[in-house]
């Protein structure tokens, strides 16, 4: 047992438990190498051998107390049916699903896990190979959020055409959220049997929507998908992650969805999130990344304030969203000295 899942579980730990969103990627030079290697993004993440050695790589290198498995969000959508490539500097390109039709000609459950199986191969072999003192954490993304990025086919500020479609035409979205809801429950549960302890639901764009629109997309299926996990896996925590939402949703998020653990974002004071949600679920996050980036006292400073300012509470150090590619890894190094002294 380790500190982070003891944490989670409400037991004593001897130091505070630290693992960094995206700790696995480009600012690391072991990373740019291995991904050349294998010539593009998936090829890396759907060859198990190559999504193992990815996923140790910052554990070794800095010793955090969990691993995240080297994947992707959107390997649930190229599950249930679509093409996805990530072009050089572009980020993610995906086929589009964008009303009923569509969702019945291209999409099916039955090809999830057979499409995500090299996932679970990596789950496997990371759960084997990983040091005692680290647990191997395993995510999707939330519905909205997968929704958000099947509609629209890449990224974007505003996702309005998911928007659309959301609120012109409830009823067929939500046929788009129960399918990728339901691909969730059996991608994670195939996870958490290749040997996840934990598992993280990220809902990067939870904060476009409006509170109707939050309780309906963001709320109802994460409780849906934590119900499912915790019948099947009730000792397994769930973390969510509906980033930068306002402090009443984030708490609503909180107690209406079953997660264990919370995970913040910078642009919210943690210590007022702690004061407004039960004690017996645990709060992880908020370093601003820039903090990290530019390392020095600041950051030194901020993540013991941080640290302080949570004693008494469970608590898992770590940024409030991922690593900042042009980070130099020294101040990552001195991040995770401070906060394990
Ligand atoms: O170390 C880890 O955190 C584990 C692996 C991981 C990746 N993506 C690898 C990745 C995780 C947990 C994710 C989650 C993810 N992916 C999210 C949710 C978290 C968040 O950031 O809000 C989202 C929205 C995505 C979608 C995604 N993947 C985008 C928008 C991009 C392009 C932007 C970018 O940073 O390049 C990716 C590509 C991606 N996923 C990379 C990595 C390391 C970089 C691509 C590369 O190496 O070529």
């Amino acid at each position: 047992m380790s500190a982070f899942i003891d944490t989670l579980l409400g037991k004593h730990t001897l130091r505070t438990p630290l693992w960094l969103m995206r700790q696995a990627g480009r600012y690391l030079p072991e990373y740019r190498a291995l991904r050349e290697k294998a010539g593009s993004f998936m090829g890396l993440a759907l060859t198990p051998d190559y999504a193992t050695e990815v996923t140790l790589q910052p554990v070794r290198r800095f010793g955090m107390d969990a691993a995240i498995l080297f994947s992707d969000i959107l390997i649930v959508p190229y599950a249930l049916g679509l093409d996805l490539t990530f072009a050089e500097g572009e980020g993610p390109r995906l086929s589009t699903v964008r009303n009923l039709a569509e969702i019945k000609q291209k999409l099916s459950l039955g090809s999830v896990l057979e499409k995500s199986a090299p996932v679970f191969a990596a789950v496997k072999q990371i759960a084997q190979s990983l040091p005692e003192y680290a647990d191997l954490i395993g995510f999707a993304g939330s519905p909205w959020t997968i929704a958000a990025y099947m509609v629209e086919g890449r990224g974007s500020d505003s996702f309005a055409l998911a928007k659309h479609w959301a609120y012109t035409d409830p009823e067929n979205f939500d046929a788009l959220i129960d399918i990728i809801t339901d691909a969730t429950i059996t991608y994670l549960a195939a996870q958490i049997d290749a040997g996840a302890s934990t598992v993280q639901l990220f809902d990067s764009w939870a904060a476009l929507l409006d509170a109707d629109g939050f309780r309906a997309y963001s709320i109802a299926p994460t409780r849906k998908i934590v119900t499912a996990l915790k019948k099947q896996y009730p000792h397994v925590p769930i973390i969510g992650f509906p980033r930068e939402v306002s402090l009443d949703l984030l708490v609503e998020y909180a107690t209406q969805t079953g997660v264990d653990g919370l995970s913040v974002g910078w642009a919210t004071d943690i210590g007022k999130v702690a004061a407004q949600i039960p004690p017996h679920i645990t709060l992880q996050g908020n370093l601003d990344p820039h903090r990290l980036l530019i390392g020095g006292q600041q950051m030194v400073d901020t993540a013991r304030r941080l640290v302080d300012g949570m004693t008494g509470r469970r608590y898992i150090f770590n940024l409030g969203h991922g690593v900042i590619k042009e980070t130099p890894p020294e101040h990552v190094a001195a991040l995770v000295d401070t906060v394990h002294r």
